[in-house]
C-alpha cells in the first residue's frame, strides 16, 4: 500500500515513516523547516522517496498524493508561543494547507482512503477539574488578575474553590488559547468534516506532550523537555515557569506511533477523534529532576515564579476511549522515556538558543 506522511522528516513523522517502510510504500512531503532542520537530517529513511516542498503549494501537495491510499497528516507550523505573532504564517501552513488537501481530496482523482489527522491536547485550552461541591468541572484560563498574585491553581467557575485536576476525555468542550491550538482545532474538525461528508475514514489523533529521540533541540519554540535538555547539556539551570507543580501527560513519541498505527489498521476509529496520552499526570519540577540526574549534572531547576501568556495549569488525559476502539496501550514509562531521550540527545548537538527565545517571548509581554 502506497502511504503519504506529510511533515515525515520531523520528530512525530519520521519515527511514524520508520514503522510504515517496514511494510509498505511511503512517501514524505516535507519542507525540512530551517526553524527545526538544519539541512537534511540523518535520520531520513532510506527505503522512502522524499518530496522537499511546501504543503501549501497545490502542484506539490498533487504529486505527493499520486497513488496514495492513507494520509498521515503531521505538518504543521507548532510554537504556541511563536504562533501568537505569527498568525498568519500559523493559519496558512496549518489551516489554509489543510483545505488545500481536502479540496483536492472532493475535487480531484484520488485513491485516497484513509485520512489520519495529527490533533492536539492544545485544543482543550484547561484540563477537566473537579470540585468537592459543584463536581466535574471546565474552568477557563486563569485570568491576570489572578496570576499577577502569582495564584496558580485553577478556582471552580462557580463556587470559587481550589479544584483538583482529573484525567482530560474528548467530551470536555474545546476551549483553545493560542493560534496554534485554533489552527489544529480546525485541522482536526475540518477533516472529519470532510471525512464524514465525503465517507473517507478520517482520525484525528489528539496528542498529549510528546517526547522522544529526533526531538528538535535547536528549535526554542518547542516542548519542555527540549527546552530543559538542550539547557542542562549547556551547563545551565532549567528554568520553571510558575512554581514547577503545573502537571502534563507526557507520552513517547514511540506510543504516538502506535496510535497512528493502530487507527491505519482498524475501523473501529473512523470518523472520531482520540486522546493520545499515558493518562499520567507528571509535573514540570519532576521532568526537571529527572533529566538533571540523568544528564548527571550538578543544576538545580530554577523557579521563576514568572509565567507564560495563554499556559494551562494541568492537562492530562482519559485515555479509555483508545483503549476501548483501538485497543491502544501506551508502554513506555516515563523513566524509560526519559532514558532513551537522553542517550538519544547525549549523543547529539543542542545549540542554546533558548535564552534568545525567551527574551523575544518576554519583550513581547507573552513572558511576565
Ligand atoms: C503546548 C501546547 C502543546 C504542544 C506543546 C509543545 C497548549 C495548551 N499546549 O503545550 O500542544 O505540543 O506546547 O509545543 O498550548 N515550562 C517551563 N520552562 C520552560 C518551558 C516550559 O517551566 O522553559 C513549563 C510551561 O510553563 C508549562 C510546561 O512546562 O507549564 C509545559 O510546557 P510546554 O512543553 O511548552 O507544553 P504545553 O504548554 O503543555
Amino acid at each position: 500500500m502506497k502511504i503519504l506522511v506529510t511533515g515525515g522528516a520531523g520528530f512525530i513523522g519520521s519515527h511514524l515513516v520508520d514503522a510504515l517502510a517496514e511494510k509498505h510504500e511511503v512517501v514524505v512531503l516535507d519542507n525540512l523547516e530551517s526553524q527545526v532542520h538544519r539541512g537534511k537530517p540523518k535520520y531520513l529513511n532510506e527505503k522512502v522517496s522524499y518530496i522537499f516542498g511546501d504543503i501549501r503549494d497545490g502542484d506539490v501537495l498533487r504529486r505527493a498524493l499520486e497513488g496514495v491510499e492513507v494520509i498521515f497528516h503531521e505538518a504543521a507550523a507548532v510554537g504556541v508561543g511563536q504562533s501568537m505573532y505569527q498568525i498568519e504564517k500559523y493559519v496558512e501552513v496549518n489551516t489554509m494547507a489543510t483545505a488545500k488537501l481536502l479540496d483536492i481530496l472532493v475535487n480531484e482523482e484520488n485513491e485516497v482512503k484513509k485520512l489520519i489527522v495529527a490533533s492536539s491536547m492544545s485544543i482543550y485550552g484547561e484540563g477537566a477539574y473537579e470540585c468537592d461541591s459543584c463536581g466535574v468541572v471546565y474552568p477557563k484560563l486563569r485570568g491576570e488578575e489572578q496570576l499577577k498574585r502569582r495564584k496558580w491553581e485553577l478556582g471552580c467557575p462557580y463556587c470559587g474553590e481550589v479544584v483538583k485536576p482529573i484525567p482530560t476525555s474528548e467530551e470536555k468542550p474545546l476551549h483553545p488559547t493560542s493560534i496554534y491550538a485554533i489552527t489544529k482545532r480546525d485541522q482536526e474538525e475540518m477533516c472529519l468534516t470532510v471525512g464524514r461528508a465525503y465517507g473517507i475514514p478520517t482520525v484525528a489523533l489528539r496528542y498529549f506532550n510528546v517526547y522522544g529521540p529526533r526531538q528538535s533541540l535547536n528549535n526554542p519554540y518547542t516542548g519542555v523537555c527540549a527546552i530543559f535538555s538542550a539547557r542542562i547539556k549547556n551547563g545551565k539551570p532549567p528554568l520553571i515557569f510558575e512554581d514547577g507543580l503545573q502537571t502534563r501527560d507526557f507520552v513517547s513519541v514511540h506510543d504516538i506511533v502506535h496510535a497512528n498505527i493502530l487507527a491505519m489498521e482498524r475501523n473501529s476509529g473512523n470518523y472520531e477523534a482520540f486522546n493520545v496520552g499515558t493518562g499520567k499526570a507528571t509535573d514540570i519540577i519532576t521532568v526537571a529532576e529527572t533529566l538533571i540526574n540523568l544528564y548527571r549534572r550538578d543544576l538545580k531547576p530554577e523557579i521563576t515564579n514568572k509565567y507564560r501568556a495563554g499556559d494551562i495549569r494541568h492537562c492530562f488525559a482519559d485515555i479509555s476511549k483508545i483503549r476501548k476502539k483501538l485497543g491502544f496501550e501506551p508502554k513506555i514509562s516515563f523513566e524509560e522515556g526519559m532514558k532513551e531521550l537522553v542517550e538519544w540527545a547525549d549523543r547529539t548537538e543542542a545549540e542554546d538558543r533558548f535564552e534568545i527565545a525567551r527574551r523575544e517571548l518576554e519583550e513581547r509581554r507573552l513572558v511576565k
